[in-house]
């Protein structure tokens, strides 16, 4: 079994998921031999902090061990993607993958032969998925009939809360005036408006007014920081992006507690005081990866 995207897993799988997450949470020592020896490998083609991090640590709590590959000093570099995952296998136990492209992981998929998880590529990020429904569930004490409004830039993030949610009983209505090319999904779309859970509008107010969750992402790439030949872009989404900006004004309309997968670009998609404010639990969503991807790596890895 692999975790390259939730649109293939079915709601008894999250919900199963997710739950094992919060009786890791509540009782971390019960599982501390549950990958006693056990190799997870880590591939990187881009930077991360939270689920590299919550990878490695995870699997030393379980007993296990992780290898951080930077894609730049493998040999992944020069080879076929297929034959090297291939190999990889033979040595480690899962392979854990951050990709740009979801092509790519694809091709990794295809010649892995133990299990692949995907570590958040262009189009999904089903691990930060879960950590967010686990945190839901946290706070309301239950996932059906939350409501979370999703509000910026349609990405890998976004879709895949969209899968999440729509799966669990979670009703997630997007306000996103531009989806990010490569995160383009017809499929997903169709099938999150068949369970009537999912809505579309660009009425931030409407739609934050029964809200329980308020999330966002950035909307400004690392690169238009250093690339001065982005700078262009980088005004337009400002532009485009800058009336959905939660900040303390969007709070005072709304009860919502408010979400963010981090790294957060203050000034941009949210205030500093915003996530200052109590009412953030980006620092919860970003622990609960560390015990949601904990109960992944056991589903996955584990004997049972
Ligand atoms: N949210 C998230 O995946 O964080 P990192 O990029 O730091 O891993």
């Amino acid at each position: 079994m692999d975790l390259l995207t939730l649109k293939t897993w079915t709601p008894e799988e999250i919900l199963a998921t997710v739950e094992e997450g919060l009786e890791v949470k509540a009782h971390p020592r019960r599982y501390g031999e549950a990958l006693k020896g056990q190799t997870l490998a880590m591939l990187f083609q881009k930077t991360s902090t939270r689920t590299r991090c919550a990878f490695e640590v995870g699997m030393t709590q379980l007993g296990g061990h992780a290898i951080y590959l930077d894609w730049r000093s493998t040999n992944f570099l020069l080879a076929d993607l297929k034959d090297e995952a291939q190999v990889l296998s033979r040595y480690a136990d899962g392979i854990m993958a951050r990709m740009l492209k979801h092509e790519d992981l694809r091709q990794l998929a295809a010649g892995a032969e133990v299990p692949l998880i995907n570590g958040c590529c262009d189009r999904y990020h089903p691990c930060q998925a879960l950590g967010d429904l686990m945190t839901v569930w946290e706070i309301q004490g239950k996932l059906d009939g939350a409501h979370l409004v999703y509000v910026g830039i349609r990405n890998n993030v976004c879709n895949s809360l969209i899968a999440a949610c729509t799966k669990v009983g979670v009703r997630i209505t997007a306000v996103t005036p531009e989806v990010n090319g490569p995160s383009e999904d017809a499929e997903l779309v169709a099938e999150a408006r068949s369970t009537g859970l999912f809505e579309e509008t660009l009425d931030l107010n409407g739609a934050i007014r029964d809200a329980d969750f308020l999330y966002t992402d950035t909307w400004v790439d690392m690169e238009f920081f250093l690339d001065p030949e982005q700078e262009a872009e980088k005004e337009r989404r400002v532009q485009v992006f800058t009336p959905y900006q939660i900040n303390a004004k969007v709070l005072r309309r709304t009860r919502a507690l408010v979400m963010h997968c981090l790294p957060a670009h203050k000034g941009y998609e949210v205030t500093a005081e915003v996530m200052a404010s109590p009412r953030c639990v980006a620092v919860d969503q970003a622990e609960n990866r560390l015990h949601v991807q904990k109960a992944v790596l056991m589903r996955l890895l584990g004997n049972e």
